[in-house]
């Protein structure tokens, strides 16, 4: 322990005692006993103040411990330094607190405070040391130790004349004192070491079991032989959803101490399958600390890491006129401090651009704008962040590409193509952006900045089914006019709108729902909606309200399942009730494209196979034995009996279509009965909804849930941002997609959709568009769910898919049945 203080003593102050004798020696003189008594209360007084601002302010202690690594280089790495009980771990364990010791009592900003140090682990390269050394300091003081311990990195000098030990370099990071002490004591700690050509697992206490214990602090040191680094793959993470600033976290350093400066990533939540969390370390260690908060409880994760030939081979010279880049190990997480050049030169009359694909370079704290962290250089200049995808060009045949990591935090990275082009022809057969990329003829005035810079959607002529913004003097699809959403930036699309059926206009011009006028809050924000109302007049339900089941009347727009008790029943927070609408997975997965569902994503999806055909419609789960779909999928036509139930094998679970007799998330079930709205129009499609009751309960899991019933008064606004999915051709006349397939739609304006259609549109329909430009995806498979995410976090049937006019036509709407009118329907013949 540490004695010698070198005089530093005088740093800790203490009070003089000379004022104590001063009280003691005073005079017996009678007068002036009573002034002495008052003297002596006063100075007592005195003293209990200074003694208690002393303790309780000058003496209040704070903990601190810094922990980080030091390299030594005149010692040589041996395998009995991986053993803390070997005597060859002790002895130079013994040098480095030494040193350590010295070198902080050598400063007289750290010397009063220093407690003790220890080294925790060594690695290769030549040696590096790992420590921890705490500090107990007086609070007014922390900030000064703060510095002087954080500034003894440049003090090499002075350690290698007075130790054996050669460092040349010392790094040490704050630490919170708290977590350092429990993962210092934990039972729950692991020294992992690679086996060459095997796999190592490890994963939570309890797992798959049982769930993770609470309030648990784990660590796990992984190993590799020299010369190698570690990749780390995450098969299954299922952890609490994700809470600032506690909540339950895996943390992964690029190091064998828990510094921040070495932190690669914080995971929390649970991520589908599909997400590739795969990691590798830039040195042969890595650090996995888990932390668990005192609720939710979760499976856990179960990881396996092996050792792989430690490579610097990234970047290099490149003379073929195209090819692709990417950053190193990608899709896996890049590893932190790395540096990769390309040098990319194409044939001499050629031009050179790159093409970003996936770009995900994401850190806290990376300024976007200069890029101080990880970043990717091409052309002097810098490029961080999540970015769509973009093109970077080159006024000559040369190009050099920089990708740089720093010490902490990795992401996905990058994927680019390299294209050596025609300064005179950039894209053949399509159309030239500004930034040289090209997108699709087709695409040039549809409306949708295809270019990311508008140069596609410049100069155009409007269309019969598109109107001009005003200020931007863009085309944009008629269908976008009046859905509350300020497409054109002017609000111009939004300009001379009434409002859509079922809303009331506020004086402001803004459309709130019927049901909100009159309900004594003012939702306009003008309180329009509140005048010339009449006395509250109780049990009076209007059929805009929400009825609970004793009768009572909500106002309140949505209340069903929003974890707020509106009825006095609690009728409109009933579990069973309530239990939908969950997806299991919190994360979204990084795919190309963004069409591709994730597994989990939507797990309520149903595909339908008719016998002899394969895949023929979509449908949705809503309880354990009954699915709703669309009617018309259940029409008999051309001699087949569509309307015959064992015509038909239903898929629960399924992702992808060429797994659905192989994958163990699938369940599959035929049919027991088919009920068809009995007056579905053939024609007019008029009331296109059904009930499919299986021959047995499905199970519900991960892949498997219910969709929730949106209540007839469930209000579902004209702009609201939706799902729609299924394995529905890509292509027009196209076949069907493997993977589902998902794009994000819009509910748009009624009557703006009416005329668009010519008029025919029944009160059971409604309209959605596509939002977003680059969706090559149908509008879905007959019967398949409009999936709505609600405030309360649960996804709603808004729609059932039901007709649209042909595939990937971005300028026209498709059509919804609308579940919230044919609710009593679903309750007199789904029951639910
Ligand atoms: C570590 O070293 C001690 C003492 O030499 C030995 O008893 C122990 O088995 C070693 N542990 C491992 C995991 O090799
Ligand atoms: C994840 O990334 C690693 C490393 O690039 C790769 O080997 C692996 O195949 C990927 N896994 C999946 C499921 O894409
Ligand atoms: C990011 O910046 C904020 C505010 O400047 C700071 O509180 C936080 O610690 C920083 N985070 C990291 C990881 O550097
Ligand atoms: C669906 O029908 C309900 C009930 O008539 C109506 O209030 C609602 O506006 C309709 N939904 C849409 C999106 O048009």
């Amino acid at each position: 322990m540490f004695q010698s203080m070198n005089g530093y003593e005088e740093a800790v102050e203490f009070l003089p005692a000379t004022d104590t004798k001063k009280v003691e020696k005073r005079g017996p003189k009678v007068k002036f006993v009573i002034l002495g008594v008052v003297i002596a209360a006063a100075l007592i007084s005195l003293m209990v103040g200074l003694l208690v601002w002393h303790f309780a302010y000058r003496m209040a202690r704070v903990q601190k411990v810094y922990t980080g690594n030091l390299r030594i280089t005149n010692y040589v790495f041996k395998d009995a330094y991986e053993n803390s009980s070997t005597t060859d771990f002790n002895d130079l364990a013994g040098k480095v607190t030494d040193m350590l010791k010295n070198l902080y009592t050598s400063n007289p900003d750290i010397a009063p405070h220093f407690s003790e140090c220890r080294v925790t682990a060594f690695s290769e390269g030549s040696v590096l040391a790992y420590y921890w050394s705490e500090f107990s300091v007086p609070a007014y003081q922390e900030a000064k130790l703060d510095n002087a311990v954080l500034e003894l990195k440049i003090q090499t000098v002075n350690l290698r004349q007075r130790t054996v030990l050669s460092v040349d370099s010392f790094e040490a990071y704050p630490v919170d004192a708290q977590l350092a002490r429990t993962f210092r004591t934990s039972s729950c700690s692991y020294f992992l070491h690679a086996k060459p050509g095997e796999v190592t697992k490890f994963f939570t206490p309890g797992f798959p079991n049982t769930a993770y214990p609470p309030n648990m602090r784990c660590q796990w040191t992984l190993r590799a032989d020299a010369g190698h680094v570690i990749r780390l793959n995450f098969k299954t993470f299922k952890m609490d959803i994700c809470k600032t600033p506690a909540g339950d976290y895996v943390k992964l350093y690029d190091s064998l101490s828990i510094a921040e400066n070495r932190l690669m990533m914080t995971l929390c939540g649970s991520y589908p399958p599909s997400y590739n969390l795969t990691f590798f370390s830039s040195q042969n260690v890595m650090m996995v600390t888990l932390v668990t908060d005192d609720k939710g409880r979760q499976p856990g994760f179960m990881a396996q890491f092996t050792q792989v030939p430690m490579t610097t081979l990234c970047g290099g010279m490149i003379r073929d006129s195209g090819g692709v880049i990417t950053s190193p190990f990608y899709p896996a997480h890049y590893q932190a401090n790395r540096e990769c050049v390309w040098d990319i030169q194409v044939p001499g009359n050629k031009l050179v651009k790159l093409r970003f694909n996936m770009f995900y370079l994401m850190e806290p704290n990376n300024s976007d704008a200069t890029c101080p962290k990880d970043y990717v250089e091409v052309n002097s200049k810098k490029y961080c962040g999540e970015k769509q995808s973009f093109v970077v060009s080159s006024d000559n045949n040369k190009m050099t590409v920089r990708f740089r990591s720093d010490l902490s935090y990795t992401d996905t990275g990058f994927t680019a193509d390299y294209i050596s082009y025609d300064a005179q022809n950039p894209c053949p057969d399509q159309f030239t952006c500004n930034d040289r990329k090209c997108i699709n003829k087709a695409r040039r005035c549809d409306g949708w900045n295809d270019c990311g810079d508008f140069s596609d959607e410049l100069e155009c002529t409007c269309t019969e089914t598109q109107f001009r913004c005003v200020k931007s003097q863009i085309c944009k699809p008629k269908y976008f006019l009046c859905d509350g959403v300020n497409d054109c930036g002017d609000n111009s699309d939004e300009a001379n709108c009434g409002c859509p059926d079922n809303t009331f206009q506020c004086a402001n011009k803004k459309c709130v729902p019927q049901a909100q006028k009159c309900d004594q809050t003012d939702n306009c924000g003008d309180g329009s909606d509140e005048l010339g109302c009449p006395a509250v007049v109780p049990n009076s339900c209007s059929d805009l309200a929400y009825k609970c089941k004793n009768n009572e009347c909500i106002t309140k727009s949505n209340p069903e399942c929003d974890s707020v008790k509106d009825c006095s029943d609690g009728s409109d927070e009933d579990t069973d009730t309530c239990n939908c609408g969950r997806r299991p997975y919190s994360r979204k997965t990084r795919i190309v494209g963004g069409v591709n569902a994730d597994t989990g994503e939507f797990p309520w999806q149903v595909s339908l196979h008719a016998k002899n055909t394969g895949h023929a419609c979509g449908a949705s789960v809503v309880s354990p034995t009954i699915l709703l779909s669309a009617a018309h999928c259940f029409q008999d036509a051309q001699g087949v009996r569509y309307s015959d139930p064992s015509l038909w094998t239903a898929y629960l679970g399924l992702h992808n279509q060429a797994t659905r007799t192989t994958s163990t998330d699938v369940q599959q079930r035929s049919i027991k009965r088919i009920v068809a709205h009995k007056y579905f129009n053939d024609f007019s499609y008029d009331n296109d909804i059904a009930m499919l009751e299986l021959s047995s309960p499905v199970t519900y899991s991960d892949f498997i849930q219910p969709i929730c019933i949106p209540e007839k008064t469930h209000n579902f606004p004209v702009g609201k941002s939706l799902w729609v999915t299924g394995w529905g051709a890509l292509t027009e006349g196209g076949s069907g997609a493997s993977i589902l397939q998902k794009a994000e739609i819009r509910i748009i304006n009624y009557n703006e959709c009416n005329q668009l259609l010519e008029n025919q549109l029944t009160q059971r329909m409604i309209c959605a568009g596509f939002v977003s430009g680059g969706i090559d995806a149908c509008q879905g498979d007959s019967g398949g769910p409009l999936s709505s995410l609600e405030s309360n976090n649960k996804m709603y049937l808004a729609g059932i898919v039901s007709w649209g006019d042909g595939c990937a036509r971005r300028n026209k709407p498709g059509v919804y049945t609308n579940v919230t009118q044919l609710r009593d329907w679903i309750k007199q013949n789904a029951g639910l």
